[in-house]
């Protein structure tokens, strides 16, 4: 396919268009009952299985999903990206978080030099300084262990580092490493998130971890000034310098910001900010809190999906596979939403993290070239773990709309409990229902199963289950710190993979820039309005009135307030 040619001009496509009349004839519920079909759509890779038999496809859709796949050259750009090529193309940069995890001895080339052997400089770095933090040879302004850190930073700089510290909080291993210690973040402009983050922590034992990949990020950049007031007015300013570390690409405005470059921890322009949690944006603060040695593992984890995405058959990629059924089930079957559904508590970050991998990747209106795109890209993601979803809104997703969800569950659970005379162990308990609701979703119940049950004649189209409702199954083995660096690179490739089938760049995010800059014109005219009571000019009617409102109702505030922290 030549590159200024959309996916949905090629064969392949229309092909697969074709085919949806076919398969809106089939039912989950005959096709589950094909044993044969069932085990063809069963994968496993170093000890995790997919299972993907409950979703609206025949072995002859997934054939023809692999045609697509060729058409796009998707293998081409899969080699592309772990080349180092220019794939980011509209801010002319390589796209190679594998080079993160890429043990020492890997070569992966960006502009023509290995970048593996600064990977690891700054790898060795952050191992050695955590250990000096977590051992107490480095102390606070006024001589004690620093044993809590507050990682300041947003968007990617947040996300993933969240998603893996609230999964490995309760994994035995890393709960031993984090004893006495604790890790907050510190995210939302909103000075509650202020207060919450810093709440019960002292300055004197406090590190701050300031993470941006730009050091401009207007949110992370005022609560990092917000955090060196805290520091300052509680130790003196000299004690910055012993409570505030950065983790950056742009080593020149950390310094500017008074963080002494030695305690800055770089990556680089060829690190996408969400796909960033194995650079030293998610490594050092899960190092502080954790120790190397488990954050290496979660590397590992990552590591060992990385070699498969590269080198396994697109029927047995499991990556792979998922981005084609995620490509069927939006472009083909119309159904625009997925929902992330991990029967694990500890992941109950990970669909937050995820929707801003995929809906910042994903969420695009034109393709690579810049031509507007006639069908919708991306999908819209959203997730809580279960059981507490199937309280919430399973509702909709089993008599309502479609929306196919990823099952993911845990076969040991990292906090077993059996309770004496129970039927089962609280984890079968938890397992039973991600079990369950797969075929609930798939079969259904009919209007005759109903019957023969006596339900009341009125109830039942209230009680009847249309079935045939697309799912999947990741069943994982355990949940340590390398299960949880595997889990994140199967979605990070996915999510890849859509874009290259789509013909989008999935590295950019152009579509946040817009917001960004009306509100610093917002920040001029609050700060013009207060300073000067200056007229609130060159908004629309709306916002004028809403501005007016918000002005007028907090006009106590002083036009030169003093300074003032949180109070809790
Ligand atoms: O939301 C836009 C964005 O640029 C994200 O892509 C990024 O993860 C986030 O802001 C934070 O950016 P930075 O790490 O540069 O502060």
């Amino acid at each position: 396919m030549a590159s200024s040619t959309l996916i949905c001009d090629t064969e392949p496509w229309k092909d697969l268009k074709n085919h949806v009349q076919e398969i809106k004839k089939t039912h989950l519920r005959d096709l589950m009952s094909d044993t044969d079909r069932c085990q063809s759509m069963m994968v496993e890779f170093d000890g995790i299985l997919l299972d993907y038999s409950r979703q609206n496809a025949t072995l002859k859709t997934m054939d023809k999903l692999y045609q697509l796949a060729e058409a796009a050259q998707l293998n081409n750009k899969i080699n592309q990206m772990y080349n180092g090529e220019k794939i980011n193309s509209t801010e002319n940069r390589s796209v190679l978080h594998v080079a993160l995890r890429a043990p020492r001895d890997a070569a992966i080339n960006s502009d023509g030099k290995n970048v593996v052997p600064e990977v690891w400089k700054v790898l060795d770095k952050i191992k050695e300084f955590s250990e000096t933090i977590r051992s107490g040879s480095w102390v606070g302004a006024t001589g004690k262990v620093l044993k809590d850190v507050v990682a300041v930073g947003i968007g990617g700089s947040f996300l993933g580092p969240l998603f893996v510290h609230t999964a490995l909080q309760t994994d035995l291993e890393a709960i031993e490493c984090a004893r006495g210690r604790q890790l907050q973040f510190l995210a939302n402009v909103d000075p509650i998130d202020v207060a919450k983050s810093i709440t019960g922590l002292n300055p004197e034992t406090t590190l701050v971890v300031v993470v941006s990949k730009t050091f401009t990020t207007a949110e992370t950049m005022l609560n990092a000034r917000t955090l060196r007031e805290w520091i300052s007015t509680a130790l003196g300013p000299s004690a910055v310098a012993k409570h505030m570390v950065a983790v950056s690409t742009n080593l020149t405005l950390v310094e500017k910001f008074g963080i002494d470059p030695n305690n800055a921890f770089a990556f680089w322009d060829w690190v996408g900010g969400r796909y960033s949690v194995c650079s030293a944006v998610g490594v050092l603060p899960l190092s502080l809190q954790y120790g190397f040695s488990v954050v290496e593992k979660f590397l590992k984890g990552a590591w060992s999906i990385d070699q498969h995405f590269i080198s396994a058959p697109y029927e047995k990629n499991i990556p792979v596979l998922l981005g084609l059924l995620s490509i069927w089930n939006v472009s083909f079957l119309g159904h625009p939403a997925r929902a992330i559904l991990p029967y694990s508590q500890a992941l109950e970050k990970f669909a937050p993290h995820i929707q801003q991998v995929s809906m910042e990747s994903n969420g695009k209106g034109v393709s690579i070239d810049g031509m507007p795109l006639p069908f919708e890209a991306g999908e819209i993601d959203f997730g809580e773990p279960g059981t507490n979803g199937q309280h919430s809104f399973y509702q909709l997703i089993h008599q309502g709309r479609v929306i196919p969800c990823d099952f993911i569950g845990v076969v040991k659970s990292q906090q077993p409990v059996y309770l004496k005379g129970e039927v089962v162990s609280n984890h079968d308990e938890l397992m039973s229902n991600f079990f369950a609701q797969p075929d609930a979703l798939a079969v259904g119940k009919t209007p005759e199963q109903l019957q023969k049950e006596n339900v009341a004649p009125h109830l039942i189209p209230h009680k009847t289950f249309s079935g045939n409702r697309p799912s999947l199954s990741l069943l994982l083995p355990s949940l340590n710190a390398y299960n949880i660096g595997q889990l994140l690179a199967i979605y990070e490739h996915r999510i890849a993979v859509e874009g290259f089938i789509w013909g989008i760049n999935s590295f950019d995010q152009w579509g946040v820039e817009l917001g960004k800059s009306l509100a610093t014109q917002v920040r001029k005219q609050l700060h013009a309005s207060r300073m000067k009571r200056e007229p609130i000019e060159g908004f629309n009617f709306s916002t004028t009135t809403l501005l007016t409102r918000y002005l007028e109702a907090s006009s106590d505030i002083p036009s030169d307030p003093p300074t003032l922290l949180p109070r809790i």
